[in-house]
């Protein structure tokens, strides 16, 4: 049985005190997440990772939103897998749309990240997802077959396990166009299937999540879907009201 995953991505938003000012208020709702089998994560920026990590609730997994795939090295600005390990990360987003989009984010590029968090004992999240334009030229499943296959290229049975997947429709992302229920679950099943091939006996462990304008009152429907074990969520896990209404409404 796959546990129920809800992960906020925070991008650049909030900062360390109002990132702490959210670890104190979500308590409740952690609480019940636990009493209800539903894992939860929290995607700050790098600058507010050790500050909400040391008062958030302690079943809550923080991601940071990008790592580095060298360990140290001549490269401004980056951040490296053994760092966020030394801080007590859980893991990392990768490949989101959105650094795709402005940082040049291949997916040859993930797969190098990838390993890098693997390394390390870290979580990678692996984002994929197609453009509208590639949407309405019906070539979702080519385009998210080549970033799998990419992204996840060289791995152990055992290391695809520990890998998330999110499954975003970049037309989605904080356009409040989400994707009905049936395309999510359509997707998030060619997912598992496609990861199967490519590494048979690991997709039946590998957590699916559905992301793109996700809010409390549709995300009880995603999670109805065979193939969709949780939520990434951009906007509606700013506040710790909707970010609490979505663990309930997940829970039903
Ligand atoms: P959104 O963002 O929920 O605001 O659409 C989702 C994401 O980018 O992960």
């Amino acid at each position: 049985m796959r546990r129920k995953l809800l992960v906020g991505n925070w991008k650049m938003n909030k900062t360390p005190s109002e990132a702490k000012q959210f670890a104190l208020e979500v308590v409740k709702g952690a609480l019940y997440a636990q009493d209800h089998e539903i894992d939860l994560g929290i995607a700050p920026t790098y600058l507010c990772l050790q500050t909400f990590k040391s008062v958030a609730p302690k079943n809550m997994l923080v991601f940071a939103q990008n790592v580095h795939f060298e360990d140290h090295g001549a490269f401004t600005g980056e951040v490296s897998a053994s760092m966020l390990k030394e801080i007590l990360m859980d893991g990392s987003l990768i490949g989101h749309s959105e650094r795709r989009t402005y940082d040049n984010e291949t997916s040859l590029k993930c797969a190098k990240k990838i390993r890098a968090l693997l390394n390390n004992d870290l979580i990678p999240l692996y984002c994929v997802g197609e453009t509208e334009q590639e949407f309405n030229e019906g070539k979702t499943k080519d385009v998210i077959r080549l970033q799998l296959e990419e992204g996840l290229k060289d791995l152990t049975v055992e290391e695809m396990k520990k890998i998330i997947i999110a499954y975003e429709p970049v037309w989605s992302i904080g356009t409040g166009k989400n994707a009905s229920e049936e395309i999510a679950e359509n997707i998030c099943g060619f997912i598992r299937d496609h990861v199967e091939k490519m590494y048979p006996s690991s997709s039946q462990e590998v957590r699916i999540l559905y992301g793109g304008s996700v809010k409390p009152n549709n995300i009880a429907g995603y999670l109805r879907q065979n193939n969709v074990d949780g939520a990434l969520v951009g906007g509606a896990s700013l506040t710790v009201s909707s970010f609490a209404e979505m663990i309930h409404a997940l829970s039903e």
